[in-house]
């Protein structure tokens, strides 16, 4: 296992690249609408990982929700396995909260599921399953 990406809630990702492209000098490699989650993404790599950055495509999307909150932020941690079925199957036999019962398609088609921060000490936690 190891981390994929971290996921950061942005108001738009074109001005949160002024830092962490332009003065970080990360590289923005993929960006990309997830209708299904209504958000825009855009990858960046860091090691052997990615920062996300997320910016919502409309009001009711679950981004537009945090920013209201808290105005941006990490908003979850994204781990990378082998075997997304056998995980959730794992996580819901030892009782632990499940946001998704059943993988979703994110982003890069890639299958993906989230748990609920109940599960993981207040962490949002994806987890991810690459495409082959
Ligand atoms: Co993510």
């Amino acid at each position: 296992m190891k981390i994929n990406h971290l996921g950061i809630a942005t108001k738009g990702i074109e001005d949160a690249l002024k830092f962490w492209e332009d003065a970080l000098n990360l590289e923005n490699v993929h960006t990309e609408v997830v209708e299904e989650q209504k958000v825009r993404v855009a990858m960046l790599p860091i090691g052997e990982s990615r920062i996300e950055l997320l910016e919502p495509t409309s009001h009711d999307s679950p981004i537009s929700k945090f920013l209201e909150k808290r105005g941006g932020g990490i908003h979850h941690i994204a781990v990378e396995v082998e075997d997304i079925e056998f995980m959730l199957a794992r996580l819901k036999e030892k009782g632990m909260r499940l946001i998704d019962e059943t993988p979703r398609l994110g982003a890069e088609g890639c299958l993906v599921a989230f748990v609920h921060p109940a599960a993981a000490n207040g962490v949002l936690l994806e987890l991810v399953q690459t495409a082959k």
